[in-house]
């Protein structure tokens, strides 16, 4: 089954042509950084304005680059929330004008479906990657999101823990904002941290001694606020050892939550998705650190942690009728739950 996935939560326009929700055959991505980098943040009437302009082309794009027409898709799959109301309607819209006029499936994609799936896509530097098997553990860390998720069955999802303030992607993005590193600041501050010493500074580890798998972000991004404003001289002669030191405590919060949600469980598989699995340091750390405990853990490749349409294509195919409806039937749902 051949499905074209189209995404357009946020700020990404996305599309890619996927066979059997794991083989690649193309996946187009259109940045729209430059135009938000000088606003520091996501301007949401900006990101809607732009994914109007450029879809039209991404699609064509995808489909050239996977050698196919339309005449060779099987459906059409998007991502109708959650996300920012006048991104989803873009994407919506065009996915719905394709099946109607095509005569196609469509697929209504939960966007954080999108990045667990991610984790079922084909690995090209790893054709033999195992497929996670349910039951397993899947922590998904992005912009909006810090969910700790049992996965019962490719189509049952427990939510066992999440954030009680800011996502960690989010956490990163606004300290990097107080450390000056532009927007987006997840890979700035991956980057930075890489020369700093991640012990420098003892940056607060959220709700760490509780037993619960909520997870606390934002007392970490005040108290890199409140260390700025003590020691303004540490913003140029320390900054790496403050972004390493950040780094450590986001990923040492994470890591600790999932390992005790996973031996809670009794679960021996950890999946990781959604842009903060693109961290060098949670990638390594986690990694290190279940392999320890005898927990192996799944990660996509890089382009599939963060917004893609792949991954979308993927949701649809392995959720299959739970996700299937009619053209008409495509809504945007900008708070759409697990
Ligand atoms: O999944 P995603 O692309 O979009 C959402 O669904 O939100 O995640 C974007 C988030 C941003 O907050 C970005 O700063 C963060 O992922 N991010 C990273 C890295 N790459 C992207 N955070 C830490 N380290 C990275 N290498
Ligand atoms: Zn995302």
């Amino acid at each position: 089954m051949r499905l074209l996935g189209i995404e357009t939560s946020c700020d990404d326009t996305a599309a890619a042509v996927v066979v059997d929700g794991r083989s690649v055959e193309s996946n187009v991505l259109a940045s729209q950084d430059e135009f938000h980098r000088v606003y520091g943040g996501i301007v949401p009437e900006i990101a809607s304005r732009k994914h109007a302009e450029t879809i039209n082309a991404v699609i064509d794009l995808a489909l050239r680059q996977a050698g196919r027409t339309f005449v060779d898709i099987d459906g059409v799959a998007v991502t109708c929330g959650p996300g920012l109301p006048g991104s989803l309607v873009v994407g919506v819209a065009a996915a719905q004008a394709l099946a109607l006029a095509r005569d196609l499936p469509a697929f209504a994609v939960n966007h954080l479906h999108g990045h667990l799936f991610a984790n079922y896509l084909e690995d090209p530097h790893d054709p033999s990657k195992a497929l996670p098997a349910a039951p397993f553990l899947c922590l998904v860390v992005s912009g909006g999101h810090t969910d700790l998720i049992f996965v019962e069955a490719p189509d049952r999802h427990r939510v066992i823990g999440r954030t009680l303030d800011d996502a960690a992607g989010e956490a990163y993005d606004k300290v990097a904002r107080l450390l000056g590193l532009g927007f987006p600041g997840g890979p700035a501050i991956d980057r930075l941290a890489q020369s700093g010493d991640p012990k420098a500074f003892d940056f607060p580890r959220g709700l760490h001694r509780e037993r619960s798998f909520s997870f606390s972000f934002s007392g970490l991004k005040t108290a890199v606020r409140y260390h700025l404003e003590a020691h303004p001289e540490d913003r140029t002669a320390r900054l790496a050892d403050i972004a390493a030191s950040f780094q450590a405590a986001v990923v040492d919060a994470l890591c600790d939550k999932t390992l005790a949600a996973a031996k809670d469980l009794g679960q021996t598989t950890i999946a990781l998705a959604g842009g903060v699995a693109a961290n060098s340091s949670l990638r390594h750390e986690l990694r290190a650190r279940a392999s320890a405990l005898g927990i192996r853990v799944l990660v996509p490749p890089l382009a599939y942690c963060t917004d893609n349409a792949a991954m979308i294509a993927a949701a649809a195919f392995y959720r299959g009728d739970v996700a299937r409806v009619k053209p008409n039937e495509l809504l945007v749902d900008p708070n759409f739950a697990w």
